[in-house]
């Protein structure tokens, strides 16, 4: 979709849908929305009056204009809540809401002002980010796999109504919305696509053609490559699959800037537990279970497309996780990148062995920080539902850092603690660590198993069991968000802690 910025007045913008915004609880309007009333003669102030535009959160309401004091054919007035309790995601909720209103009134282009600009706290900047990919990914569709019942209306472009004084920096915040909206929706489009579709061997070539079209430097590490640098728990969650394993590790050298943040993810295609193999209900969803990897995809795209100062080291293992007469079994013990030994006890917490060799590769480059994506806990999801990403450090600026990011960016976390009593519970007689602790505290303790990997370089681990994807279900869904479908969390939230972590 086409995002636009243009110098105009809200009166004279000639669209078939023109965006404003409303604060809950006020009588006197000021700004564009003065504007629009009196051009419409007084119609929103009535409306308020009567009762029928409340400017609550989450409320659109679509006025026809039949006069000539407006360009605009339609005007929707969207709430942003009670002034005293705004903050930046009313801002995403109502784009979204308006987005989504021009495509049900099967629109070809909408414009819209800045929401909750700095009259209501936010910085320019910030809000109208928050418009403009708010508005592009409420309106995201995967229908790759859909022919009869494909969708018959997409709304194809939308502008952001600028002042004189403004244009330009909009231009500057339109850019990056659009290639920070092209790296979300390319996670989402990895993490939702099908297992049959998206295999170890196609996240491996989604890789090289990223690097082919940046010039990233890149290794693609197959079964052998694998056995000769001692990936043996990649190995093991592989020996069930008939699909080929592939460890990527992808380099993006800024321009300018000195530290280096390696991005690790997760990236089992197919989780069906393997031998200790999931229940039928719901296994369809672990296609998912790539999605670490998809934002490490997303978040190194990103970086090379905006030019980021901090280089950014890519790293994830691809494999499915499947039972067969090959497949590695509760009771085996591997040899992980780093040495350290570790036993199976339940073949489905794989996600852990696979980023134990992946983790001691990214720690063996010597990053100034990790951060690693997975969807590695149904505890995880159990704790904090779909609403935080699980965080757990072994340090605590960097994962304040994180923290901060996250309330930036709404890509929120909510720290886990690793203490070291709860490493008792995955000790074992027969090595050095063992993949399972049982059911207390099973997100930290699958923390604490990814600690032993990453040596002592700054690390933060995000369980994004419960934030990476919805499915049909889930109470409340984001507008922003497809439903059922995949979020693309992450992209933004590194994003963001890349700004303060730059110069820090
Ligand atoms: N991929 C799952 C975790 C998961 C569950 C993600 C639900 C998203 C939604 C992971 O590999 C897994 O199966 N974890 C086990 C660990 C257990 C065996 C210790 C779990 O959470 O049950
Ligand atoms: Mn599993
Ligand atoms: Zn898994």
């Amino acid at each position: 979709m086409d995002l636009r910025v243009q110098q105009a007045s809200v009166t004279e913008i000639d669209t078939p849908l023109l965006v404003i915004s409303l604060f809950e609880g006020v009588t006197q309007l000021s700004g564009d929305a003065a504007t629009v009333d009196s051009a419409l003669g007084g119609l929103i102030s009535r409306l308020i009056a009567d009762g029928e535009i409340s400017g609550e959160s989450a409320t659109v309401t679509v006025i026809h204009n039949s006069g000539n004091g407006l360009a605009a054919r339609r005007v929707a007035v969207v709430g942003l809540g009670r002034p005293a309790e705004f903050e930046i995601e009313n801002v995403r909720v109502a784009a979204a809401l308006a987005a989504r209103k021009a495509r049900d009134l099967k629109l070809d282009s909408f414009a819209t002002v800045v929401h909750g600009g700095p009259s209501a706290g936010p910085p320019l900047e910030d809000a109208a980010r928050a418009v403009m990919e708010s508005s592009i990914l409420a309106l995201y569709r995967y229908e790759q796999f859909k022919e009869a019942t494909k969708s018959k209306h997409e709304v194809k472009s939308f502008t952001v109504v600028a002042g004189e004084a403004n244009q330009q920096q909009l231009e500057g915040v339109a850019e990056l919305a659009r290639v920070t909206c092209d790296a979300v929706m390319k996670v989402r489009d990895l993490s939702v696509g099908p297992a049959n579709f998206v295999t170890p061997t196609y996240l491996s070539e989604q890789a090289r053609e990223l690097a082919d079209k940046y010039g990233l430097e890149i290794i693609v590490w197959g079964k052998d490559e694998l056995r000769a640098h001692g990936m043996n728990a990649i190995l093991a969650v592989n020996q069930g699959s008939a699909q080929p394993p592939a460890f990527v590790a992808l380099k993006y050298t800024a321009p300018t800037g000195r530290k280096t943040l390696a991005v690790v993810g997760k990236g089992i295609t197919f989780d069906s537990g393997g031998i200790s193999i999931k229940p039928a209900e719901g296994m369809e969803y672990m296609r998912h279970d790539m999605t670490g990897a998809a934002t490490v995809l997303g978040f190194v795209q990103l970086a090379a497309a905006a030019k980021l100062p901090v280089n950014v080291l890519g790293v994830f293992a691809a494999t499915e996780n499947l039972p067969s007469g090959s497949a590695y079994k509760p009771g085996d013990v591997f040899k992980a990148y780093n040495g350290k030994t570790m036993e199976i006890v339940n073949t489905d917490a794989e996600g852990r062995v696979i980023l134990s060799d992946s983790l001691a590769y990214a720690a063996e480059q010597k990053p100034d920080a990790i951060i690693d994506f997975a969807t590695l806990t149904g505890a995880c999801r159990v704790a904090l539902g779909d609403h935080a990403t699980g965080l757990m450090s072994n340090n605590q600026p960097l994962a304040d850092a994180l923290l901060r990011a996250g309330e930036k960016s709404g890509d929120r976390c909510w720290q886990l603690p690793l203490w070291k009593v709860y490493g008792e519970q995955i000790r074992t007689a027969m090595a050095d660590v063992r993949n399972t602790g049982g059911r207390p505290a099973g997100a930290i303790t699958a923390g604490l198993f990814l600690k032993e990997f990453v040596g002592d370089v700054p690390w933060v681990h995000l369980d994004i069991a419960g934030t990476a994807y919805a499915d049909r279900d889930q109470t409340y869904v984001a507008p922003y968000n497809p439903k059922p479908g995949a979020t693309g969390v992450g992209v933004r939230l590194l994003w963001h802690f890349c700004q303060a972590w730059k110069d820090a």
